[in-house]
Parts: structure tokens; C-alpha cells; sequence
């Protein structure tokens, strides 16, 4: 089963750019930059990562980003990441980014996407894998901080497929980026956003009915609604789903606890994403290995969140016909 999940084509949709900074980088990076890390030793730092919610997560997380000063960082950043989608056969990827967490501190917009972005077509071009780019607003920001970025966004709009929502749910509802939502999604930008993650329901329902996303990232209190769930599966909305993070922020105690067979058994369109795989113990295939081990997902199971993936991809219908072969094959 490990050789399967690993060998088999993915996507990942709910991806933090951040997320994947590796102590070992954050090391180098700030020894490069000339930063102080606040930790001793690469172990010292993977034994802090012991979180009892979302924000005991986001304030180490906000400080890690802080070694990353150049384009050359975001670049090795995002080329590491690459690294281990080619290592794990993924195929296809939408990182999010949040420009906030830098230009708040003084680096330019450019500086970020720019790296970004330019591992991004080296990813294409060296190992075949596609991406978009997706860039947050950070919700515990008001919205007129969210119109600046967007503002700022204006030059590369070419480099970005989206927009999504993320950092602290709770307190800072859905409701509170209205406007802003409606002005990217009138300029043609997809739409995402993190809701029912340590938030209620309600918060799913209002980034469907006032945002208008296009998928939500996480959603699995909506299991809490029923009503909620039959929307879902009809209207055929996509949930990206990232186990190895719930459980390391104790939205379930356990994996075994998971809800995402279940959902997935009643037809919801969800799928499997690492979210801060450095801080949360895994990449894509782990993230389907722990599924595994606690819940015993089959190969069917494992088959059809990745068709889900791809389906629910904001990649083109060419790309996603091109990836669901690939898939088909490797099951045959
Ligand atoms: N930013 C990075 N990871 C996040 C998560 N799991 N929820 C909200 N914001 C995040
Ligand atoms: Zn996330």
C-alpha cells in the first residue's frame, strides 16, 4: 500500500506555500540572512511543533516565515516543495500564498511571487507538474488590508488563478471579506476559503452563499449540518480536506476519528492535501498512508479522492482529461 499511494498520480489543492519550510531550511535561511532563531537546534524546533489548536500553530509559524528575505528564499522555498511533489508523484499542485505575512515586514510583493513563480514554470518545465497559484488574504487583517494586497496583485494577476482566505477562523468570520471577494471574482479570479475547520458550519454555508468560493478549504464540521452535506454532494462542491493537520491541531483527537470516508462515502466531493506539511508531520503521501493505517482506506477509496483532485482542480479540461488517463492507467 505504501509503494501505491506513493507511485500513484495526485494533486494537491490546499497546499501553504509557508507551510513547507523544513526546520533544516529555516535554519539555513536565517543563518544566510543573518537571523537569531529563537531555537538552539533543528530538533529543538521539530519538538516545539506541539499544537493544542489552529493559533498555537500560527504564531511559530508567522515567526518561522520571518527568515525568508529574498527571491532567491522564496524560490528554494518553493523548489524544495517541488522536490518532494516529484518524489511523491504529484502531478499537479495550487499553492497558496500569503503576501501579508512579508510585505507586512517590509519585503516586496514582487520579491515573493517572483520566487515563487519562477519555481513554479521550473516545475513544468524539468518534471511536467502544473500549478496555480493562489493567493490569501489573512483573515485576522481587515478587509481594507485585503483591498491592498489585491491592489497590489494588479501586475501579476498573469501568475495568479485565485484567491482564498486563511489564518484564524474563529472570530473573524466569512462574512467580514464580502467585498472583497466580489471585487476579485469581477475580475474573473477563482474562489477559495478555509471554513469549518475550527469554525462552525455556518461559516461554510456563508463563504458558499455571500463569497461565492469555488471550493472550500478544510469544511469537515460541515458534517455537523446534514442539510449542509446534501448540498454539497449535489451541487458538487469540492472540499480540500488535510488529515495529518486536523489531527495535529486536535480538530479530531484521532485519525481514527477523521470524518473524510465518511464524507466521502455519502458523495461529497472531498479530497487529501498536506496543508504546513513541515509543521504537520507529512507530505501527500503520508497524508494518504495515515488514512491508512487509522482507517484502512482501500485503493478504491485512495482512487477516488485523487479523480476528485483532479476533477476539482482549477486546471483546464485538456489538463484534467490528460491527469484522469494518467490515474486510470496506474489502477488498470
Ligand atoms: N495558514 C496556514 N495553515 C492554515 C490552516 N490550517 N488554517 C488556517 N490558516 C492557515
Ligand atoms: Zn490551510
Amino acid at each position: 500500500m505504501e509503494h501505491f499511494l506513493n507511485a500513484m498520480p495526485k494533486a494537491e489543492l490546499h497546499l501553504h506555500i509557508e507551510g513547507t519550510l523544513e526546520p533544516e531550511l529555516m535554519f539555513k535561511l536565517a543563518e544566510r540572512n543573518g537571523i537569531e532563531l529563537p531555537y538552539s537546534s533543528v530538533d529543538q524546533l521539530r519538538a516545539a511543533y506541539d499544537f493544542g489548536n489552529l493559533q498555537d500553530f500560527l504564531d511559530p509559524y508567522y515567526q518561522g516565515a520571518e527568515v525568508l528575505q529574498t527571491e532567491q528564499d522564496f524560490y528554494d522555498l518553493t523548489w524544495a516543495y517541488i522536490e518532494r511533489c516529484h518524489e511523491q508523484n504529484v502531478i499537479h499542485i495550487e499553492p497558496f500564498f500569503d503576501p501579508q505575512t512579508h510585505t507586512d515586514r517590509g519585503i516586496p510583493f514582487a520579491t515573493v511571487i517572483n520566487g515563487i513563480s519562477r519555481a513554479l514554470e521550473d516545475a513544468k518545465t524539468r518534471y511536467g507538474i502544473s500549478s496555480g497559484l493562489i493567493m490569501c488574504f489573512l483573515r485576522h487583517l481587515s478587509e481594507e488590508q485585503a483591498f491592498d494586497t489585491l491592489q497590489q496583485a494588479l501586475p501579476y494577476l498573469d501568475r495568479i488563478i485565485g484567491i482564498g482566505l486563511d489564518s484564524s477562523e474563529q472570530g473573524h468570520p466569512p462574512t467580514k471579506f464580502q467585498r472583497v471577494f466580489a471585487k476579485a471574482r469581477a475580475m474573473g479570479l477563482l474562489l477559495v476559503a478555509h471554513a469549518g475547520e475550527e469554525g462552525p458550519a455556518q461559516n461554510v454555508i456563508d463563504s458558499l452563499d455571500l463569497l461565492h468560493v469555488d471550493r472550500i478549504d478544510h469544511g469537515v464540521r460541515a458534517a455537523d449540518d446534514p442539510a449542509l452535506m446534501r448540498r454539497l454532494a449535489e451541487e458538487k462542491i469540492a472540499l480540500t480536506v488535510c488529515p495529518l493537520s486536523n489531527t495535529r491541531l486536535r480538530v479530531f483527537s484521532d485519525m481514527r476519528e477523521h470524518n473524510i470516508l465518511q464524507m466521502l462515502a455519502v458523495g461529497v466531493k472531498v479530497t487529501v492535501n498536506s496543508d504546513d506539511p513541515a509543521y504537520f508531520g507529512g507530505y501527500m503521501t503520508e497524508n494518504f498512508l495515515a488514512l491508512y493505517h487509522a482507517l484502512n482506506l482501500s485503493k478504491e477509496q485512495a482512487l477516488e479522492l485523487t479523480r476528485n483532485s483532479f476533477e476539482y482542480s482549477f486546471a483546464s479540461r485538456e489538463r484534467k482529461d490528460e491527469m484522469l488517463v494518467l490515474l486510470n492507467r496506474f489502477a488498470a
